[in-house]
Order: structure tokens, then sequence, then C-alpha cells
């Protein structure tokens, strides 16, 4: 590679600026991550990279002249320690908060580095900056060889789906630029990267600190015949021309109809190329249509491909909206609701199993429900372990069900329709991110059936309006004994009921469920069903159940139609409820007889907007009834 690229780039600016600038503007952009701790010379080559493309920023440059000018000390050698102090200054500073992201360019292509930590803590930031990364480079200190993190790295890399891979062989300086030294790390590297199905990998010998074979071909390795580390990142092939091979697939944003005229779909083509006249199909409806025009900021186009921002417009007026893909019309995707898929955990907050939460694909979000993993990895030694939940950094392979299909491709095939998050209900804080790697055969086989009686019908022949009186408090609050008067009083006036209670369901439908978090969960979402159900019959069903969880109740009023599910909060202080123990169960629990009682060892969420709220220390239970039989009576 020729030398100093900088200095021709320098010229052409001086020369002619729009020349300088349509250049820049043509020139492709890879995105890279660099893995290894600052031990392996991270910051060094980052420096390297940086100072030889003379792409420092310009701040960054000032600091560093005026630093140098304090020290009274002058040239290159100094200006680049400095340089990499700063970085690693920086990157120690900001190792907590997230990713640092670098800039430089060449010649040739424009470059975006993320600098990722390297330690196991750290795992979800390595995700982070390696999702949107068409290429890694794994750093290896000469001296150390394959290590526990390059294991770890490496394995991360592969499973975010990053195809090319360098291994960066560094510190060859303190090796004497000894071949066989080289030769057999890429051999133990090339052992390793195949038995986790790594296919490929470019191994290069280098020296961030003396710049050998970065910027240009190192004449202390005369044995090494590949390219330098910035040819490389130069010419590998990006992923967008990887992408722009596949079928065409975009995810709807949105609807783009400014006036009756027009109605075009507007999104960011994910895979594949498509033209005006072209047979697409819009996934999950399967209707069909062609493309009219191909319309774009900058005027209307002939064809656009993987990577650009367009809108579509079609020659029929089919129903496409949000969250729909337009695919290619012979090679559309698959759409299901039920999956295998990888998860990597980015929050402090454990999984819940069976709790419901969002998941956003593309530009689909639905809710979704994650089955305890099949198995846990561990990142260092790559062994599968049983595990319950997923902690924060954990990566797991689980089951999960969408409720409603939605259009995937599996991951290996394509990131944007195959990788999504995972969101906190409550929170909206992104807890996981995920890999989807194939539909569950099952989710394809099972059908809605259509049934001529319906919900309406079923209320209509009881003369009644359905209703779920949902009681939630602390065990030997009074739930059972207020719903039980409600009930009675509903029987009298002639009203179809059934009373779910706590105890009673976990002596059938609920026996196999215990008093853990994942199985209160799995109590209360079966209970939901259940009520469903009778509500679906007609029923004015009320239930009495701890359900400790905001997160579970409000799935269930989530599930009903809207004014149908009351929850009634039975409001009797911890304090209070201890002082009555009915059942003896809080002196067992004090006693250490029994785990994960409800406000001892195991938490309760208050309601905090119920539409009845009883407090049993000033409200006897006769009135309480009489409260929301007469709450219920006018709203019927
Ligand atoms: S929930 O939390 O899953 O909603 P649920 O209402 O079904 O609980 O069951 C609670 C009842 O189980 C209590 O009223 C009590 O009689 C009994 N119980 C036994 N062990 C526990 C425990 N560890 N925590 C709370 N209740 C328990």
């Amino acid at each position: 590679m020729a030398d100093a690229p900088a200095y021709v780039v320098e010229d052409l600016i001086a020369r002619d600026i729009d020349a300088y600038l349509e250049t820049h503007q043509h020139k492709t952009m890879l995105r890279f991550i660099t893995c290894g701790s600052v031990d392996d010379g991270k910051s060094t080559l980052i420096g390297r990279l940086l100072y030889d493309s003379k792409m420092i920023f310009e701040d960054q440059l000032a600091a560093l002249e005026s630093d140098s000018r304090k020290q009274g000390t002058q040239g290159a050698e100094i200006d680049f320690a400095l340089l990499v102090d700063g970085l690693a200054a920086e990157r120690e500073q900001g190792i907590t908060i997230d990713v640092a992201y670098r800039f430089f360019n060449t010649e040739k292509r424009k470059f975006i580095v993320a600098d990722c930590p390297g330690h196991e803590q750290y795992t979800r930031n390595m995700i982070t900056g390696a999702s949107t990364a068409d290429l890694a480079v794994i750093l290896i200190d000469a001296r150390k060889g394959v290590l526990t993190q390059t294991r770890r790295h490496s394995y991360l890399c592969h499973l975010i789906g990053i195809r090319n891979i360098v291994l960066a062989i560094n510190k060859m300086d303190l090796v004497e630029y000894d071949q066989a030294t080289f030769d057999a790390i890429v051999a133990d590297y090339a052992a390793f990267a195949q038995s986790i199905g790594i296919k490929s990998f470019t191994a290069l010998p280098i020296s961030g600190f003396r710049g050998d074979n970065i910027t240009t071909i190192s004449p202390n390795t005369s044995w090494y015949r590949g390219p330098t580390l910035i040819e490389h990142l130069e010419t590998v092939e990006l992923l967008s021309s990887v992408d722009a091979e596949k079928p065409f697939r975009m995810p709807v944003q949105w609807v783009n109809r400014p006036h009756l005229d027009f109605r075009g779909f507007s999104g960011l083509i994910a895979s594949g190329r498509v033209a005006v006249g072209d047979a697409v199909r819009v996934l999950p409806s399967g209707k069909m249509s062609t493309v009219t025009r191909i319309v774009t900021l900058d005027g209307d186009l002939d064809q656009a491909v993987a990577g650009q921002s367009v809108t579509l417009c079609f020659a029929d007026e089919i129903d496409c909206s949000r969250g729909d893909v337009i695919a290619a019309a012979e090679q559309p995707p698959q759409a299901a609701d039920q999956f295998e898929a990888t998860l990597v955990w980015l929050d402090d907050d454990p999984l819940r199993v069976g709790r419901g939460y969002w998941l956003k694909l593309a530009t689909q979000t639905v809710s979704v429900t994650i089955q305890q993993p099949k198995y846990v990895v561990n990142v260092n030694t790559l062994e599968q372990l049983a595990a319950k939940t997923l902690d924060l950094n954990a990566i797991g392979v689980t089951e999960l069900t969408t409720d409603r299909q939605i259009v995937f491709e599996p991951y290996a095939d394509n990131r944007t329709l195959g990788g999504f998050v995972l969101i906190d209900k409550l929170t909206n804080a992104t807890v996981a991110a995920g890999m989807l790697h194939f539909s569950l055969r099952r989710a394809q086989n099972v059908h809605w059936q259509a049934l001529d009686i319906g919900r309406d019908a079923h209320a209509a022949l009881k003369q009644q309006k359905p209703a779920v009186l949902w009681f939630t408090g602390l065990s030997g609050s009074g739930k059972s004994t207020i719903a039980n008067l409600v009930e009675k009083r509903l029987h009298a006036l002639g009203r179809h009921t059934f009373l779910l209670d706590g105890d009673n369901v976990r002596h059938g439908l609920n026996k196999d469920l215990g008093f853990t978090e994942a199985d209160r969960i799995e109590n209360i979402r079966r209970v939901g069903e259940v009520a469903k159900l009778m509500a679906d019959a007609g029923l004015i069903v009320l239930t009495a159940f701890i359900s400790p969880f905001r997160a579970e109740r409000e799935m269930v009023r989530a599930m009903l139609p809207a004014g149908e599910f009351v929850e009634v909060f039975v409001d009797t202080p911890f304090a209070e409820a201890e002082r009555r123990d009915v059942k003896g169960l809080y002196k067992k629990a004090r006693a250490g007889l029994l785990k994960n009682f409800t406000g001892i060892d195991s938490p309760y969420e208050r309601p905090e907007a119920p539409e009845v709220h009883i407090d049993t220390t000033t409200v006897s239970p006769e009135d309480a009834a009489e409260r929301i039989v007469a709450l219920l009576l006018a709203g019927a």
C-alpha cells in the first residue's frame, strides 16, 4: 500500500475542495470493533490508526500540541505517545458508560471504530458495539498467545454475526518479529475458531507501537506476505454489499400519505434490491402488488438497494402499515409466533421467566414471554450450563412466544429481520438483545378456530356484563373473605359468578407450582387465562390471589376488553396481617420454615391505581363487599 495517503488528501483539499468533498461523499464506510484489553495494546493500535491517517480531531491535536509545548518536547513519537495516553485515559473514564466510537478515514474508505471494553462485566457494551460492525479486530499480545478473553471475544463476535475476523498479533517487536511465534498462535487460534464455527479469519503480525504492518509493510517481517492492516480494512467486503445480494426485504417504518393522491410506504431496505415494475408481497398478510415508483428525497429512482431509505408506491390499494415487511413476491420471509433464540441479558434485573416484555424486531413491536433457558453459555469455557434465569451479561438459549405473528428471518441470514431487543414494559429499559434461530414447528400448525357463538352471545343469554374482579393483597389480608361475600350477594341477585381462589387453584390446576418468582408469574398467567375464558363464557369472575407483581396484574388487565378488569386492592398493612396470622404462616416464615414468603423474603408491589382500594383497618368486610357490588352494578 502506498505511503502516507493523508498527504495526498491534504493536497486535494488545498487544490479543489469540491473534488475532495465529492470523493469523500462516495467513499464506503466500514464499521469495526476492536477487542482485547488495554494490556494487549488496544489504545496504542487505535492511536496508531488515527495518527497514521492524520485524522485526529482538531481539538485533540490542539491539546496535544499545547501539551508537548508545555513539556518542551517535540516530534512525532512524543505526540503519538501522548495521543495514546489520552485515548487510554478517556477509555478508563468512559469505561462504565459505553463504547467509545472513533472516526478516521483514508483515501479509500471512512471508518468508525468501536472501542469496546474487554472485561467480562462489559459483555453488554461489547454486544452494543459489535451489533452494527462489519469486522472485528481481535488483538493478541504475541508474548501471551490465545487467552481466555481472546476466546470470549471471538465467541461474542461470531454470535453477533461478524463474519470478518482479523487476528492482530500485536507487540511483534517484543518477540523479535519471530515467525515461529506468529505461526504457533495462528495455529492455536485456528483450532479454536473452527470449534465455534468461525469459518475464516485474517491473521496479521503487527506492532501498534512501532507501526509495523499498520499502514506500510514492515521490513521486520519479511516472511509475511499478506496486506497491511489498513489495506485489509480498506478492501474487506462490507456487510451492505453482502446484504444487497440477498432477497429483497424492507420493513415499513411509516405510511407516507401527504395528500389523497399519494400513498407510499417508507423504510430502510434491509436486504436485496427493488426496481420499478417488481412484484412484491406484503407480510404477514401476503397481499401482492407491483412497485410503480421509488421515491427518495433526491427524486425518483429506477431501482434501490440494501442500505437506502426509500418510499415505495404500489399499483394496488393494498393494506400495508408500520411493522409490515415488503418483500420480493417469490421469495417472502416467514411469519411465526414461537421461536428458539439466543438472548444476551443486558439489565441488572434478571429475566423473569413467563413475564410479558416488548419485543422489537425491525419496525415490529409485539408482546413476548420467555421460557426458562434451555442452557446458558459460560463465555470463558463455552460450556453449556443449566440455568433458571438470565442475569446481567448472561448468554442463553431459550424459547419464546409472541402474542401475534412476526415476520422474521434467522439472524444468520438477515441481521435486521433476525435481531431484536427486549424492553421492560414498566420501566421501558432495554433488557436484552436477541438473535432468532428458527421458528418452532408447533407454531405453524396451531390455528385459531373461528367459533360461531361469541362472548357477546354468552353474556346476552345470562343477561349480564362479564367482569373480572381481581382481588390482590398480602397473604391473610382478607381477599378471600371479601370476595366470598361479594359472590354471595351477586349470586343472591341472580348473577352468574365464579370465584377462583389461590389456595384452591393451587390444589388442582396449579399444583405443580410453588412460590418462587417464576412460579408466581406462571400461577397468575394461568389464572388470568382461566379468568379470561370464564369472562368469555359470560361470567362475573372473582379471583383471590396475592398476585404480588404489577407486571402480571397489568398483563391480565390487557388480556380483557377495556373496563372488564376491576382491580380490588385489599390493603392490610404487613404488621396487621402478621398480627392476625389467620393460617399461622407468618409465624412459620419468621421461624425460617417457609421460604419466599410475601412481605418477608419475597416482594409485594402495591397497585398504583386500583379501581377499588379497601383499607381493612377501617372498613369491615361487609362494607367492603357492599361497595364493590354497588360499583359493579352501577357499571352493568
Ligand atoms: S401468588 O403470589 O402466586 O399470587 P397465591 O395467592 O396463589 O400466591 O397463594 C398464596 C397462598 O398460599 C397464601 O395465602 C398462603 O396461604 C399460601 N402460601 C404458602 N406459602 C406461601 C409463601 N411462601 N408466600 C405466600 N403465600 C404462601
